[in-house]
């Protein structure tokens, strides 16, 4: 069984060396090549997309996992191989039981699709994605179908996020947070508003973009395993443990864009390089989820880059570095302008107190479009109906509402839920770290992240998928994920803030 394990690893090794020449030309695209190469690189991409898919679904794979299975079920289930060979049947499955022919009928449709709503959103017309996102849902349907009915047949879609999640969970949680996060929301618009109008200045990019270099480096970011450039999209992607690439953006008069965008893909890219060797080339090397994933950008990015003590190291060195802006600007001052709360359309620019609200209203209606209680064209008036309860706010338009999310017209349904999880996950993680380590504080008034970070290399990073997001939150925090540490950490955070 030993031979026929290594003779798995070794097939799934090729694919996964595929799929990371595949991502290495998709970071190409959005860092490097000339616009005119469009083309070209799709179909290069598309070649190389379907020769990785080959090689993982090779019926050979599938005959190994066969026999492997019973083997590895006598085995200890928290050991390497029952991990290995369980994860890679589920990916097998998975893959093999949509057939290509669904996947080539269905990729025109969704560039289609891409299109129409690129073009929806600059008119701000959604009549113009409205036949699209028909046809979008009714092959997520028939995407559900090929699998074994689930309790809800969003659970199908959530899977492939959110691995083990259910409909009925998130649910449950996202009923427990609303209305604390709705009350807490409100409390705070009774009170003075912060100024953060500094934020608003002309801050030197070159200068933005040193200091983002800083921070990333005192967060742990490897810089023999990764490197940082400019795209239009920040993102983090990655060619395996070793080789972990982040990017960013930088506008002269949004300096929170570049710094705190920095930090969130500094924790994404942290997670990356500390999956553990051992795993390298196999399915185990990723992140468990995307919750998970988030979980660590978001801790970086909010726990740590919007907290006091953070800015205790790092504001003078800031100050010094735009004295024009932020010499008259006190620590006080800053602190409570980086934490400003406001309900705003745009999800990506939300606050952290106003954000999952985003999130709930994007799920309940596409649990309501999949359940097909809610109709394609119903949809405007039930996302502004939605907002205007949820936050206050009417979408003055369509592309400042239902249009502004690029994911329904990639065919990704079942995605939203997985930014507000990661949000929570973060404070449930930073609460339990807290109580093994009660001076991080004190560190990182020192700018000293290397209790938090290998803490975190131990809990969380190495495993990469050995565990689902569940377990892995339950086996580091006692309990499955939980809305109560990130509502207290928000009332907390502004109470101070806001005098509530
Ligand atoms: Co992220």
């Amino acid at each position: 069984m030993e031979q026929k394990l290594a003779q798995l690893k070794t097939l799934l090794g090729e694919a996964a060396d595929l799929y990371q020449i595949e991502a290495l030309l998709g970071w190409d695209q959005q860092v490097n090549m000339p616009p005119g190469s469009a083309e070209s690189r799709g179909q290069q991409m598309a070649t190389l997309g379907a020769l990785a898919h080959d090689k993982g679904t090779a019926p050979e794979i599938g005959k190994l996992l066969e026999e492997l299975l019973p083997w590895a079920e006598s085995l200890d289930h928290d050991g390497e191989e029952y991990r290995l060979v369980t994860v890679s049947a589920k990916d097998y499955d998975k893959a093999t039981r949509v057939p290509s022919s669904f996947v080539a009928e269905a990729s025109p449709v969704i560039a289609m699709a891409h299109q129409a709503w690129a073009k929806a959103r600059a008119e701000s017309d959604f009549s113009i994605f409205q036949p699209h996102l028909e046809k979008v849902l009714d092959l997520k349907k028939r995407y559900i179908a090929f699998f074994p009915p689930a309790d809800h047949p969003y659970d199908t879609l959530l899977d492939d996020f959110e691995p083990g999640m259910k409909t009925a969970d998130v649910k449950t949680i996202f009923d427990t947070l609303r209305p604390q996060q709705v009350e807490l929301i409100k409390a705070i618009a009774a009170q003075p508003q912060v100024d953060d109008s500094f934020m608003h200045l002309d801050y030197d990019e070159q200068k933005q973009w040193e200091f983002g270099v800083k921070v990333a480096t005192a967060f742990g970011y490897d810089w023999n395993r990764g490197r940082q450039d400019k795209s239009t999209h920040p993102f983090t992607t990655s060619f395996g443990m070793d080789d972990v690439r982040i990017t960013t953006r930088v506008y002269k008069n949004q300096f929170a864009t570049a710094l705190f965008g920095t930090m969130h893909e500094t924790g994404h890219a942290l997670y990356e390089q500390g999956i553990g060797h051992a795993w390298a080339r196999t399915p185990l090397a990723a992140s468990t989820s995307l919750a998970v994933h988030e979980s660590q950008s978001r801790m970086w990015e909010n726990l740590v880059g919007r907290a006091l003590p953070f800015w205790e190291h790092f504001y003078p060195e800031l100050q010094a570095t735009f004295p024009e802006q932020l010499g008259k600007v006190s620590l006080e001052n800053f602190y409570k302008g980086i934490n400003k709360v406001q309900p705003s359309l745009i999800r990506v620019e939300a606050d952290e107190a106003t954000y999952n609200l985003h999130i709930m209203l994007r799920l309940e209606l596409e649990i309501a479009l999949i359940e097909g209680s809610l109709a394609v064209k119903d949809l405007p008036e039930a996302w502004n109906a939605k907002f205007k309860d949820y936050l206050g706010l009417t979408p003055p338009n369509d592309a400042k509402g239902v249009l502004q999310d690029i994911h329904w017209s990639g065919g990704m349904v079942g995605y939203f839920s997985t930014y507000a999880l990661g949000n929570l996950i973060s404070a449930q993680l930073w609460e339990k770290f807290k109580t093994i380590n009660p001076e991080i504080d004190a560190q990182m008034r020192q700018g000293d992240f290397s209790n938090l970070l290998s803490w975190l290399r131990i809990k969380i990073h190495q495993h990469g998928r050995k565990y689902e997001p569940q377990e892995l939150v339950q086996r580091v925090t006692g309990s499955k994920i939980d809305p109560v540490p990130y509502v207290r950490y928000l009332k907390d955070k502004y109470s101070a803030i806001y005098g509530l």
